[in-house]
């Protein structure tokens, strides 16, 4: 089991092990780990192409070890002293499997840290994930393992109450709406929850009329109104999509059936989720769109620690409101529960589509209105072959003949 359950716990600071530290997620991790020098220890940093970000977050951080995907940029890296650059093909399974690593922090986009999370838990590491394409796709593989370590805390400790004898202590959600069900939930007995409130801003696109949306351009939909993101998940926001994948999120994080979670739509940004719970009572965390305190509340759980991030100031946010969504204007969000019903083989398949449709958008290649039909295309077409629960190894295999088919899709 983990040496250290909580910053500070055992008298040496949380050791963390940051993948994806150049994006949007990422430095927003950096952040706040640099707030905390004497809770945290930054032991690895991985980003992808960004050399000179990975230079600067080195000399601040001083990781003992950091990789970059593009290794022509990594060959040139100039490191402090005492940072070295770890490099090969299971790369990112090396540096969070490391004896010296209590907790990896995964802001990579898509599966890129799929293999690396199970080994990860597998190691018996927590693991704070934003990313939600590794559970959309491999919650069925990533679940199991974060009960086993759960079990095994509560063994252990014969501590039933114990922060690590849950599978949210291992497998720590930073989506800030599954952050808010998770802190909603604190305390609670699985069998008091009668629903979860997923919340969403509804995107940029909240009040267009479904014909405008054939002319929607990559810059018009990157303008979400509420909060600033890496442009995948912004896109995805604006068709929705987003809070599909989320669905399918809560659902293998909550182990709840997919009929017990809605979604309300939520414009301010304000309550990021909710839980209702068998005896009428909903439960409901606020607070400033600011993904710093997701992030943080993964890192500190169960406590809490100051943050820079404002106060939701109730008196002056003027109105709260809540609607159903639409899923004529959003049929992404129809499409990913579909899909989410038809087992993890579908997920894998909406994920590895999503990826290719949002690029495609982006790059003018197909419009708006393009993306949720090729979702609905690709889960149709490869959603309902076997096996219903794909393998690590079936899922990469899946994965390149959905890109193969979306890239071509008209
Ligand atoms: N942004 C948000 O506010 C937010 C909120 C909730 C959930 N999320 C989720 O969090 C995840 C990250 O989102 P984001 O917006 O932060 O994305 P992002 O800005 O695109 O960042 C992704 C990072 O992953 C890095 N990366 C790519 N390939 C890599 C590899 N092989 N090894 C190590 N790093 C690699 C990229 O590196 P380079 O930049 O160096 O190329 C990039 O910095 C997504 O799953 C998203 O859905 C994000």
């Amino acid at each position: 089991m983990s040496g250290a359950v909580t910053p500070g716990a055992s008298g040496r600071p949380l050791r963390v092990a940051l993948l994806g530290s150049g994006g949007s997620i990422g430095r927003q991790a950096v952040d706040v780990i640099s707030r905390h020098p004497e809770a945290f220890r930054v032991v690895a940093l991985a980003t992808g192409s960004q050399a000179q970000l990975l230079e600067e977050q080195a000399r601040q951080l001083r990781p003992a070890v950091v990789s970059l995907a593009d290794e022509h940029a990594a060959k040139r890296l100039d490191l402090p002293a005492g940072t070295r650059l770890a490099a090969g093909a299971n790369v990112l399974e090396s540096l969070v499997t490391r004896p010296d690593v209590d907790l990896v922090l995964v802001a990579t986009g898509g599966l890129v840290a799929l293999r690396s999370v199970l080994a990860a838990l597998d190691a018996g590491k927590i693991v704070a994930t934003a990313n939600k394409e590794t559970l959309v796709a491999g919650g069925h593989l990533v679940m199991p393992l974060a009960r086993r370590l759960a079990a095994g805390a509560a063994g252990a400790t014969r501590d039933p109450g114990h922060p690590l004898a849950t599978p949210l202590g291992w497998l720590r959600p930073i989506d800030s709406e599954h952050s808010a069900i998770w802190q909603c939930l604190v305390g609670e007995r699985p069998g008091s929850v009668a629903r979860l409130l997923l919340t969403a801003s509804g995107g940029p696109f909240l009040h267009a009329a479904v014909a405008d949306l054939a002319t929607v351009t990559p810059e018009r939909a990157l303008r979400h109104p509420t909060w600033r993101m890496g442009a995948k998940i912004t896109i995805d926001s604006a068709t929705m999509a987003n809070k599909g994948l989320e669905i399918i999120e809560a659902r293998w994080l909550y182990d709840v059936p997919l009929s017990a979670i809605s979604v309300v739509i939520h414009p301010q940004s304000v309550v990021h989720s909710a839980v209702q719970f068998v005896d009428g009572s909903v439960k409901a965390q606020l607070g400033t769109p600011d993904m710093r305190i997701p992030i943080q509340y993964a890192l500190t759980y169960p406590e809490r620690r100051p943050s820079p991030a404002a106060t939701v100031d109730l008196v002056a946010s003027e109105r709260l409101e809540f609607f159903a969504p639409d899923e004529e204007r959003f049929p992404a969000l129809r499409i990913a529960r579909e899909a989410g019903l038809a087992g993890p083989r579908a997920s894998a398949a909406l994920i590895s589509a999503d990826e290719v449709a949002v690029g495609r958008f982006l790059n003018g290649s197909l419009d708006f209105p393009g993306i949720p039909r090729l979702l609905a295309a690709a889960v149709e077409r490869f959603g309902s072959g076997a096996p219903r629960e794909p393998s690590l190894d079936e899922i990469v295999v899946l994965d390149a003949e959905v890109r193969a088919f979306a890239e071509v899709f008209r």
